[in-house]
């Protein structure tokens, strides 16, 4: 979990995600980003040696800080199997063309870990205190 440095548009995210797709479909990862009210939920699974190098990159990023690693760890299975990088959008319609498009609604019914459902539901309820 990170907090974004500046307020993100739409086309800044979908860039990002965008790359994000191409990038660890080449290193076979998978996962979701979600980013909610200026903070962002990431979750990544995959053979470890990717999944390390792409963490140190993702956290020298300039667009987040006071990044929080909440858990690290073999994995029993795969929740994101099929997703490169999924994510769901807060507008509507917009994001249904892209690969890796997900509807809200539909993520804590795909998510298996019993653990990664609590973390996902708790960062898509919980009523944070404002950032700014
Ligand atoms: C919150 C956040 C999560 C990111 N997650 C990924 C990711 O999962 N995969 C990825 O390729 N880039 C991700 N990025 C972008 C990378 O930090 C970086 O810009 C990209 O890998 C290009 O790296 P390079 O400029 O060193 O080539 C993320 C950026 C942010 C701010």
């Amino acid at each position: 979990m990170s907090e974004a440095t500046a307020n993100l548009s739409e086309a800044a995210l979908l860039t990002l995600l965008q790359q994000a797709w191409a990038e660890h479909q080449r290193a076979q990862l998978t996962g979701l980003l979600l980013y909610r009210d200026g903070r962002f939920l990431q979750i990544l699974e995959g053979p470890e040696t990717p999944l390390r190098e792409f963490f140190s990159r993702v956290a020298a990023d300039p667009r987040h800080g006071k990044l929080e690693l909440l858990a690290d760890g073999p994995k029993p299975v795969s929740d994101f199997q099929d997703w490169h990088m999924s994510f769901a959008c807060t507008v509507p319609g917009q994001c249904t063309q892209l690969p890796g498009y997900l509807q809200l609604e539909h993520l804590l019914a795909l998510t298996k870990s019993t653990s990664v459902r609590h973390l996902l539901h708790e960062f898509l309820v919980a009523d944070y205190v404002p950032l700014h």
